[in-house]
């Protein structure tokens, strides 16, 4: 698959490594521009692209990764990602983020912000609740005893069926919690932020 990966930090850089690994080719982006990602990229070899932020948003189809901190979502290019499956990594940290009124209301979420962004959008929220070296270190292959699981929420059935399908892949089960709006229940401060669970402790933690 084609994934386009905006943010080259923890997360948007240990997810290139991860999605290359499984087979995929990945556009790589950040805010100072392709020469700066050779360190990262160069490693993954010819199926890592560093690239602009508009071409890794083109690129990626049918999805893109959103790994950049809550506070740029406002800035991102909404006309190459209109359509698309697009993956809301983020977690609000108004010590970064600084106050975004419609977060501190609290009925609003990353993925709702998103969602009501980029036209036709298909977000579904994943990754945000794992420190990205246990990202990078704990996966499993397919029916490990201790395999970690992952929350997803989303609204889209086709596009969530994608994202648990790259997120097995790369050695984690998901449990899925229903609609995007329900990702407001694996937020930091959450019973499940940040915990290593298999599927089956996951989903009973988020009842
Ligand atoms: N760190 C974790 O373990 C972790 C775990 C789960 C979820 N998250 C969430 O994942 C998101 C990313 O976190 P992170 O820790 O990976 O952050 P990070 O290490 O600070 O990396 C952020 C990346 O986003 C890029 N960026 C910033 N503004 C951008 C813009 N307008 N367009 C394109 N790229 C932009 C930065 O570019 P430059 O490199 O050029 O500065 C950087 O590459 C955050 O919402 C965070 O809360 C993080």
């Amino acid at each position: 698959m084609k994934i386009g990966i905006l943010g080259s930090g923890m997360i948007g850089g240990t997810l290139a490594g991860l999605l290359v690994r499984a087979g995929h080719e990945v556009w790589v982006a950040n805010t100072r521009g392709p020469a700066s990602l050779s360190d990262l990229v160069d490693p993954l070899g010819p199926s890592a692209h560093p690239a602009g932020i508009e071409e890794a948003a083109a690129a990626g189809d049918p999805l893109v990764v959103v790994a950049v901190p809550v506070a740029a979502y406002a800035s991102l290019p909404t006309g190459p990602l209109a359509g698309k499956v697009l993956v809301d990594t983020g977690n609000y940290a108004p010590s970064r983020d600084g106050r975004i009124a419609e977060l501190e209301v609290g009925t609003w979420t990353s993925s709702k912000m998103l969602a009501a962004q980029v036209p036709r959008a298909r977000v579904v929220k994943m990754f945000n609740t794992i420190y990205y070296a246990d990202l990078r270190d704990q996966g499993r292959p397919s029916g490990s005893p201790d395999r970690r699981a992952l929350p997803m929420a989303g609204d889209d059935a086709t596009a969530k069926a994608l994202v648990a399908e790259l997120v097995d892949q790369i050695g984690f089960d998901t449990v899925d919690t229903g609609p995007l709006a329900t990702g407001r229940s694996f937020q930091p401060g959450s019973a499940v932020y940040n915990v290593r669970l298999d599927a089956r402790a996951l989903a009973s933690a988020l009842l």
